[in-house]
């Protein structure tokens, strides 16, 4: 905004914003617009607006003497939404400074006032001093919602955050291209949302789940960097860090390695945090996805507490504990590592961070909670002061030569609590990785996030096996995307692997990279295959059929045979990134017009019927059949 004294005021054209005013200004004719935040009658010719707008809230004050005296009264009918423009004079406020505000030193003693719109009465007021209405209100009138100068403030971050980006990677080389909405089912993890095709009866689009092959398909093109703020569609159920539509920084490159990537996009983040938070992280440590699963039991691992995870098969073995024996009996042939082998892991939780805290209580609520994630229970035992071991199953570790060997093991002090889960590898590790987490949280460990809350911990999680199987099916999938390579030096190995050689398909180990923020993910991403007989393979062994893979992505693997650079690339999540430097732990705080967790839109209240001839249009008939009414 421009200065006061160069301009004339006309009734509608502001001159400043309502955040702008400071002591400098005093004297000054300005105008201001914006809605009415408070109101306060002092009912002896002295009324107080709070105006407000985007930038700030300043007080605008009716004075008997000072204001015109029809303006007291037609002030006097002004309610809270209403939206007006004042003119009138700077001064110094006469009520002494208002510390809360960056206005706080002036007022605006009112001239003229013009209503340039009454509201109805508001379903709530965008007030951060009361407390906040149902999130189903604050969505259904999400216009009302985002006045509160909180979502303010979390909108200028996202766009803070969009400009940043798209700097960045502009000063790097990289060129900004669209990709279509309506694009082609094809099988890359969650489920599609599906737009029918009207000159095509019976033929469908699918949205994208991300832009993933037309980015591939653009350095096959010879775009060489290329990266976009895109949003991408999954029709999964909404959870506190996922929506069904969601938006991602989307980044490829051209002849490059793993390193290459990561350098880059680790100076981005750096640079990120830098401009937005005032915050300049340390280079990433790296951790391969073994370590990871080894220490934390998760591949995001929240490195902000210790609670450290160890596997203590060999000494569980020597005990007469039969959920020890039982667990360690389950595929005894398979390697080290292997999802199916037995093993035995704990945590110790130390006295004096944590063990304390941890009442009977919680940990009797462990054993139930834990089978959530498909184990047994969990079994607990403590270490006294006096140096015993004590409950749960103290009986099977208090036995000379095995409680040594548990105690320099796990490097026990007295007052310490362990816990164990055996398994196999797969469904202990990640059992007892949720129940790290659960502790932290039971126990007070994880610090607040955001920006006034605790450390910033960025790692890079890398060397993801390439395959997992599926639970429910059996299947494999590809731990990250099917168009993921294999770290170079195994590439061979891979290609040559028999596909029912299921401890070597197991072990191939990817060139894909996760970046991990405080236990949460917020990108990830890979170099690609670009033969295309390792993409073949990859479609075999994740069950494709060859017509099947042509029929899905002939595209691709056509691309693939007409000169394609080696290339790699990552997509991080935007609403995550918003998220963590808001200090939120609910995506739809950082979205404008957010979806709950049903999919809705409830202030347009889509999704919404359509009309049965649009259906017509459209060549497709409903099979849905309304629940009889009892
Ligand atoms: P991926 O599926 O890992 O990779 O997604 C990349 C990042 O997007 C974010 N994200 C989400 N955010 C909100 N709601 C969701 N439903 C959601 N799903 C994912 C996460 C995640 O790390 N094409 C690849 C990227 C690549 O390989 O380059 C991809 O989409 O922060």
């Amino acid at each position: 905004m421009s200065n006061a004294e160069d301009i004339t005021p006309s009734p509608y054209r502001r001159t400043h914003t309502c955040g702008e005013l400071r002591p400098t200004h005093v004297g000054a004719n300005v105008v201001l617009t914006g809605w009415v935040n408070t109101y306060r009658d002092h009912g002896t010719g002295l009324i107080f607006i709070d105006l407000r707008d985007r930038y700030g809230l300043t007080q605008v004050v009716f004075e008997k003497g000072e204001s015109p005296e029809e303006l007291l009264t037609r002030s006097d009918k002004l309610r809270g939404e209403d939206v007006i423009a004042v003119e009138g004079k700077v001064r110094i406020r006469k009520g002494g400074p208002n510390p809360k505000l960056e206005t706080g030193e002036i007022e605006v003693v009112v001239t003229r006032l013009e209503l340039l719109n009454k509201t109805d009465t508001p379903p709530f007021v965008p007030d951060e001093t009361t407390d906040l209405p149902n999130e189903e209100l604050r969505l259904k009138y999400r216009y009302i919602d985002l006045r509160r100068p909180t979502m303010q403030r979390i909108l200028s971050k996202r766009h803070r955050v969009m400009q940043v980006t798209r700097r960045y990677f502009d000063e790097h080389g990289f060129l900004e291209v669209e990709t279509p909405i309506l694009y082609k089912s094809t099988p890359e993890g969650a489920r599609e949302f599906l737009v029918p095709s009207r000159h095509q009866p019976s033929d469908w689009y699918a949205l994208p789940q991300s832009p993933q092959l037309f980015k591939q398909i653009l350095m096959v093109s010879g775009c060489d960097r290329y990266m976009q703020i895109c949003r991408c569609f999954r029709d999964e159920d909404p959870r506190a860090d996922r929506q069904a539509e969601f938006s991602q920084i989307d980044l490829e490159m051209s002849f490059v390695q793993r390193d290459d990537v990561m350098n880059l996009i680790e100076g981005f983040i750096r640079r990120l945090w830098k401009e937005v938070a005032g915050f300049d992280p340390p280079p990433f440590p790296r951790m391969k996805y073994r370590d990871a699963m080894e220490r934390f039991g998760i591949d995001r691992p929240d490195t902000r507490f210790d609670l450290f995870i160890q596997d203590i098969s060999d000494i569980a073995a020597k005990t007469d504990f039969k959920v020890f024996k039982d667990a360690l009996a389950k595929g005894a042939d398979a390697p080290r590592y292997a999802s199916r082998r037995g093993v035995v892991k704990a945590i110790r939780v130390p006295a004096g961070g944590g063990a304390e805290k941890l009442t009977r209580k919680l940990t009797d609520g462990y054993s139930e909670w834990i089978k959530g994630f498909g184990a047994g229970g969990v079994a607990v035992v403590k270490l006294n002061a006096q140096g015993t071991f004590e409950t749960g199953i103290a009986k099977f570790v208090e036995v000379p030569g095995i409680k040594e060997e548990f105690i320099s093991t796990l490097a026990l002090k007295p007052g310490d609590t362990v816990l164990f889960v055996a398994d196999t590898y797969a469904i202990a590790t990640k059992s007892i990785g949720e129940l790290r987490l659960k502790i932290a949280r039971d126990v007070g460990l994880v610090p607040p996030s955001g920006p006034e809350g605790g450390p910033w911990n960025f790692l890079w999680v890398i060397d993801f096996p390439m395959f997992e199987r599926n639970k429910e099916t059996g299947k494999w999938v590809a731990s990250h995307h099917p168009f993921t390579a294999p770290l170079p030096e195994q590439q061979k190995k891979f290609v040559e692997a028999s596909l029912d050689d299921d401890d070597t398909i197991e072990s191939m180990v990817s060139a894909g990279y996760d970046v991990v923020l405080n236990g949460s993910e917020i990108g990830g991403g890979s170099i690609r295959i670009h033969d295309q007989a390792v993409q073949s393979k990859v479609f075999a062994l994740l069950g494709l059929t060859p017509e099947q893979a042509k029929e899905k992505f002939s595209f691709l693997l056509e691309a693939l045979r007409y000169g394609a650079p080696p290339h790699g690339g990552l997509a991080f999540g935007l609403d995550r990134l918003v998220m963590h430097l808001v200090g939120t732990d609910n995506i739809r705080d950082v979205i404008a017009f957010p979806k709950t967790q049903t999919g809705a839109d409830l202030m347009t209240r889509a999704p919404s019927h359509v009309t049965d001839q649009q259906l017509k249009d459209l060549h497709v008939k409903s099979t849905w059949v309304p629940t009889p009414k009892t």
